[in-house]
């Protein structure tokens, strides 16, 4: 049985974090641009010019949350050669759990055969999975855990309206896993982190539930509550700013160089947004990952589907330097750079 050494954290010595094994779970039915502009007033050309994406993936009722997340981890627990009683901790970042309580964590915990093990689910938004990937490998560093399932589950289209061609034609549905165990090289996981938020601007991206959660002012909302409300352009120029200076924040504070990263593994909210901070940094394509052609905006499962394709195709190897960016609704955004 899984078992915390949390009683004994002054006898935990000196260790690292390993990416033991990553996991995914893509939704069976993918809609491209032409689909969806049978329903809405959009086109091909507009989506793909704009955002950069092709498709995305859409969750039919069977594949819920807790099954997107539980298949997922369960991936990953097989690559990484464990069981699920080997874990500890399971986190889930998402923003569509499948209640309020229990947590979709509580409940995946339990199908994988991992309970009692610890269980939370984390809301950051789309900076959520960065955010849980921190808070795992803090767990572990520490010594309060050895070993936790970090998952990344989104199924926007719940919360999507789909008559409102601003937000429907961005968002997709699906999750990703990564297992983090301890490690005898203390060299090896996370070398800087930061976690921010800021509600200042919340207005700006929310979804509300009733009209008390309206923004005082408010312009965007469209009359659809329970669905995501955004105001593209603040949320673009938000984007742009955050993600370039989380990374320049990241590489000064470390004393590195753009070219000294492997991989820039960032949420994936605009493929034009992307491309343009590859450029100011003078990376190659292939150094700044990008797979919102197929998948949309999946909020917290963006990078955890990134960080799965990666460890799949086998890009990422031992020592490598991987900076992981993410930021969205809270407004929140994080980084983790980590060493492979
Ligand atoms: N198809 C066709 N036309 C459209 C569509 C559509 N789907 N959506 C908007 N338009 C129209 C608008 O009505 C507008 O027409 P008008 O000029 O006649 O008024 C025109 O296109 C331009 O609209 P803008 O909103 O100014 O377009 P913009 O270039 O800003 O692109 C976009 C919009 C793609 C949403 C962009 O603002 C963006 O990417 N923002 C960031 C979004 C984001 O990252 N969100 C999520 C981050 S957090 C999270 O992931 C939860």
């Amino acid at each position: 049985m899984n078992q915390s050494p949390a009683t004994r954290l002054s006898s935990v010595g000196p260790r690292g974090v390993r990416l033991a094994g990553t996991g995914v779970y893509l939704p069976r039915r993918a809609v491209t641009n032409d689909e969806l502009a049978k329903t809405v007033d959009t086109n091909d050309e507009w989506i793909s010019k704009r955002t950069g994406i092709r498709q995305r993936r859409i969750a039919d009722e069977d594949e819920t949350i807790r099954l997107m997340a539980r298949e997922s981890i369960r991936m990953a627990l097989d690559n990484a050669g464990l069981a699920g009683s080997d874990l500890d901790f399971v986190i889930v970042a998402t923003l569509t759990p499948e209640m309020v309580t229990p947590s979709t964590a509580a409940c995946v915990t339990t199908d994988l055969g991992a309970a009692p093990a610890g269980a939370v689910d984390i809301s950051a938004a789309c900076s959520g999975y960065v955010y849980a990937l921190n808070m795992a490998w803090a767990l572990i560093k520490s010594g309060v855990c050895n070993t936790v399932a970090v998952a990344g589950t989104e199924k926007l289209s719940a919360i999507t309206n789909w008559k409102d061609r601003n937000t429907c034609v961005l968002f997709g549905d699906g999750g990703g896993a990564a297992i983090l165990t301890a490690s005898d090289d203390p060299e090896q996981g996370s070398i800087y982190q930061t976690m921010h938020s800021d509600a200042a601007k919340s207005g700006e991206l929310y979804v509300p539930r009733c009209e008390r959660d309206l923004p005082p002012g408010d312009q965007i909302f469209t009359g659809e509550y329970n669905t995501l409300q955004m105001n593209g352009r603040e949320i673009y120029k938000f984007a742009v700013h955050t993600l370039q200076d989380s990374i320049d924040k990241a590489l000064a504070a470390c004393g590195l160089k753009p070219s000294d990263l492997a991989m820039i593994i960032p949420h994936q909210m605009n493929a034009r947004i992307l491309e343009s901070a590859r450029e100011k940094l003078g990376l190659s394509s292939e150094k700044l990952y990008v797979n919102i052609d197929r998948y949309g905006n999946t909020s917290a499962a963006s990078v955890a589907i990134c960080l799965h394709e990666l460890m799949a195709a086998g890009r990422l190897h031992q020592g490598d330097l991987v900076l992981f960016i993410g930021l969205g609704g809270g407004l929140t955004w994080a980084t983790n750079l980590w060493r492979v």
